[in-house]
């Protein structure tokens, strides 16, 4: 049997409170027991279906954190105010003082500074790799080694990590493997790969409206009760709680995620091939001169396509800042950071949300200064949007 994330949350069935069609938002920071000793069972973990206090688990938390359990196809997920706040207590759980992490070195800026400046606090330390060279991460794991650490589609030069191979390698080592799946929710399922567990920043696409920060840890039951158990559970105890109205508006969200899904991965299939057709240096897995497109095409569910986020190289810093300016003063999309927005936004991570990563490691890792990362929107008309921004690529002198 095929599996088919959109599928799976399609088929999730509601029947609220008051036989709404959506589940009834539960907006309580507490709630009441019956009989004391409910409460004493559920402060242990024993009784299910009772709540105790919403650090720790509220239902409508837990109604989104099972769509998403549902599109990745793990048993279990708990959702956080934030990305970050997914990804910090997955790797304090999973890490105990002297242990170490192989991270890939191409991803988001924000995990790159965590495991670089502020792990080692903790005396957690992570050696960066190249993902795409299973040698080179082989090399780096030691006796010490923990997890490897990588997106699917890293942020934001686009190399696609070999998700199978890795998790081969995690095995043959012991190591869990943990994949950020913020650029390609739908497009990759990686723990029907092998990851053992999964993360999102649901700022991203997930949610699709830029209007709130949020995240998720997806993985087994037994990993998810960890990270809430309430003497030594990361996420129980750091607190990076999702507040319950977010949750429900995001679960409104997702319910169109494959359509959008769809549509930007069209409008940035077009842009792409159009852009390297009239001579643009243009980085997109979909496009057959990207570097992992075989790979990423025999990991896809293929209908979802090859993701909205493309990158291209200006040149330099100067003329990709002009572009940007022109582009948004055009009114063809944002100069903002973040991605999977209806229109587009764009943003130089070399200056921007890479800006953590210091610029000798950005030259090794093929990061240049005039790279623009587009998270393409859901334009209607894309053949309109191509030209016009061809004319303002043309205005800078790109072209
Ligand atoms: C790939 C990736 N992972 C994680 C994050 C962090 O997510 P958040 O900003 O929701 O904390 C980001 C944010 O930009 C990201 O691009």
């Amino acid at each position: 049997m095929s599996f088919n994330p959109a599928d799976n949350i399609q088929d999730l069935q509601y029947f609220g409170e008051f036989g709404g069609v959506n589940p009834s938002i539960s907006d309580s920071s507490t709630y009441t027991f019956l009989a004391a000793k409910s409460m004493m069972d559920t402060f242990e973990g024993n009784l299910e279906g009772c709540y105790l206090y919403s650090r720790h688990s509220s239902p409508t938390n837990l109604y989104l954190g099972q769509a998403l359990a549902a599109m990745e196809g793990t048993e279990a997920a708990n959702v956080s105010a934030s990305g970050m706040g997914a990804i910090t207590p997955t790797l304090m759980q999973l890490c105990n003082a002297g242990d170490h992490i192989v991270s890939s070195r191409t991803i988001y800026g924000g995990t790159y500074a965590f495991l670089k400046n502020f792990a080692p606090k903790f005396g957690i330390t992570s050696t960066f790799v190249d993902i795409t060279s299973l040698q080179a991460i082989e090399n780096a794991i030691t006796n010490n080694t923990k997890v490897l650490y990588c997106e699917s589609v890293s942020n934001p030069l686009l190399e696609v990590a070999d998700i199978k191979a890795l998790a081969e390698l995690a095995k043959k080592y012991k190591l869990k493997l943990v994949v950020d799946n913020t650029f390609s929710p739908l497009q990759i399922s990686p723990a029907k790969l092998g990851a053992d567990v999964v993360i999102h920043s649901l700022t991203k696409f997930i949610n699709g409206s830029s209007d709130t920060v949020g995240g998720v840890i997806c993985g087994t039951n037994e990993f998810i009760n960890s990270l809430k158990n309430v003497n030594d559970g990361a996420s129980m105890l750091l607190g990076p709680v999702m507040d319950s109205l977010r949750a429900a508006s995001i679960l409104k969200n997702i319910r169109t995620l494959h359509i959008r899904m769809k549509k930007h991965s069209e409008n940035a299939m077009y842009l792409a091939e159009k852009f390297e057709e009239i001579g643009l240096k243009i980085m997109y897995p979909g496009l057959k001169s990207h570097p992992q497109h075989a790979l990423f095409t025999n990991m896809y569910n293929a209908e979802f396509g090859y993701g909205g986020i493309l990158s291209f190289d200006a040149g330099t810093l100067e003329k990709a800042d002009k572009l940007m300016e022109l582009m948004q003063k055009k009114n063809l999309g944002y100069l903002a950071v973040s991605l999977g927005f209806y229109k587009t936004l764009f943003n130089a991570p070399g200056t921007g949300t890479s800006s953590e990563i210091p610029a000798e490691e950005q030259k090794e890792m093929g990061l240049s200064d005039g790279l623009i990362r587009f998270s393409i929107g859901l334009d209607n008309d894309i053949e309109r949007t191509y030209q016009e921004m061809k004319a303002c690529i043309q205005e800078v002198g790109i072209l």
